[in-house]
């Protein structure tokens, strides 16, 4: 292998493959010419553990250093400094806004945070015991209907307004799902305030009377947001860069990425942690049992929360994410016994050599559900709390896979079912 040549012996037969350097020295082996100068030869890589899908200048992240970086900014730096809103901006266009862009930023997407009121009878149809992972999917989808026009991608103003349209109505959709779980009146909040705090109000205000923000809790949120915003090619990202390469609208795409959120892998593991979490609570608090059951090979149960595809060190956003738990707690003065027990479980985790050798550590979901719990956020909204934060991401995503004219994915496999086999009649099986 030269400095930008990779050479695969196959056979005894020679290939050359150009090498990319991205711009943090990460290397990748250009395999398009592989299966046409092979005569159908292949890769195979499931999970896609060693292979790239794209070239993205939106997110880098270091799993062994573990570094998180948007459009080149630490993540420690946007949660500390940034708001959410600031931090959507530079993800989907690049750079972090001056204030005449941001105020104009808000203003288009206030101008679009009006749901077709018909949408609310697709709400209504869904019984309330409905998981909302579900019902924000289902809804999203829906916009594609009452928004029907595809998105030409070569106008930048046909691609900024489906951006505004949906960052407009997208909070509508999150408070309507958990309003509706909780038999409260369908509320529009109130646009003189900021995205964040309008969310929260949308969420929260009771009809009967006034909703009082509470800075602490409008903090925290806004960090979490930040943290979610985006972790470029993950399971729901890859979904909606996928299903979007199909030339399929933003919205149906979105609405594809929030599916592949909801499982417990990736984004659902915030619920399965607190589930998890209260489980150990009611059980007396034993976490070792739990840590035997995690490290029991016959056992399908697994520590929520632990370990990551890429993140082989520590999770930058978890460490954000433990101080934040700590701080949001005390000074909303809840003692909440939960959180000790994800401190035993961590720190017995971080000493057991099962976890130490696999480099298991907590990952960004294993505080954040403690501290949506101290905000009054029911735990089956708490990964429709991650899509919320996730949508700048997604659409970051979508919009640079358009722009850059990537083809339809459609990966290929080998394989390993029946050769031919001649058909026989139903009477004759
Ligand atoms: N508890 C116990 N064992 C684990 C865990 C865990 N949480 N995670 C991985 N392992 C073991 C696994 O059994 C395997 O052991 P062995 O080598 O002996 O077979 C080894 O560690 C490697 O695991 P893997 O499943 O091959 O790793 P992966 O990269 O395919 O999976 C993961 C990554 C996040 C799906 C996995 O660690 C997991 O299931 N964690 C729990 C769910 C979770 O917290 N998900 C949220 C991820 S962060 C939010 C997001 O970005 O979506």
């Amino acid at each position: 292998m030269s400095d930008n040549i990779a050479t695969l012996e196959i056979k005894g037969e020679k290939y050359e493959f150009p090498l990319i350097h991205g711009t943090e020295n990460e290397t990748a082996i250009d395999i398009k010419s592989l299966r046409g100068s092979t005569g159908g030869i292949i890769t195979i890589d499931p999970g896609y553990k060693n292979t790239g899908s794209c070239e993205s200048a939106i997110t880098f992240l270091n799993g062994e250093k573990g570094i998180l970086r948007y459009r080149g900014y630490a993540i420690e730096a946007l949660a500390e400094k940034a708001d959410f809103l600031e931090v959507a901006y530079l993800l989907i266009f690049g750079e972090l806004p001056t204030s005449e862009q941001l105020t104009k930023f808000y203003k288009d997407i206030k101008a679009q945070s009006v749901v077709d009121d018909d949408v609310k009878k697709i709400l209504d149809a869904f019984p309330k015991s409905a998981h909302p992972m579900g019902v924000l999917a289902s809804l999203t989808n829906a916009l594609t209907a009452f928004n029907p026009s595809s998105v030409n991608v070569d106008s930048e103003e046909d691609m900024y307004k489906a951006i505004v349209k949906i960052l407009g109505k997208f909070p509508v959709l999150v408070a309507w799902t958990m309003r509706k779980k909780r038999g409260l009146p369908l509320d529009y909040g109130d646009s003189s305030l900021g995205y964040v705090e309008n969310v929260l109000k949308m969420m929260f205000k009771q009809p009967n009377e006034e909703y009082k923000l509470n800075p602490i809790i409008v903090n925290a949120l806004d960090k979490l947001l930040i943290l979610h915003a985006d972790h470029e090619q993950n399971c729901s990202t890859s979904t909606v860069r996928i299903v979007g390469s199909s030339h399929a609208g933003l919205f149906a795409s979105l609405a594809a990425g929030i599916s592949a959120l909801w499982g417990p892998l990736h984004g659902g593991a915030n619920q399965a942690v607190l589930e998890m979490l209260e489980a150990i609570k009611e059980d007396g608090g034993d976490t070792k049992k739990y840590m035997a059951k995690a490290k029991d090979k016959d056992d399908p149960f697994r520590l929520m929360g632990f370990g990551h595809r890429v993140y082989k060190n520590f999770d930058p956003r978890a460490t954000i994410i433990k101080k934040a738990a700590d701080e949001v707690l005390g000074d909303l003065g809840v003692e909440d016994p939960i959180l000790d027990i994800a401190k035993g479980l961590e720190k017995e985790a971080l000493e057991d050599s099962y976890f130490v050798d696999r480099k298991l550590y907590p990952n960004v979901d294993f505080y954040s559900g403690i501290i949506y719990r101290a905000m009054g956020i029911p735990t089956e909204m708490f990964t429709v709390m991650f899509a919320l934060g996730r949508l700048p991401g997604w659409i970051a995503q979508w919009r640079e896979m358009r722009l850059r004219k990537e083809p339809i994915g459609r990966p290929r496999q080998v394989y390993i079912g029946e050769n031919h086999r001649e058909f026989k009649n139903i009477a004759d099986r």
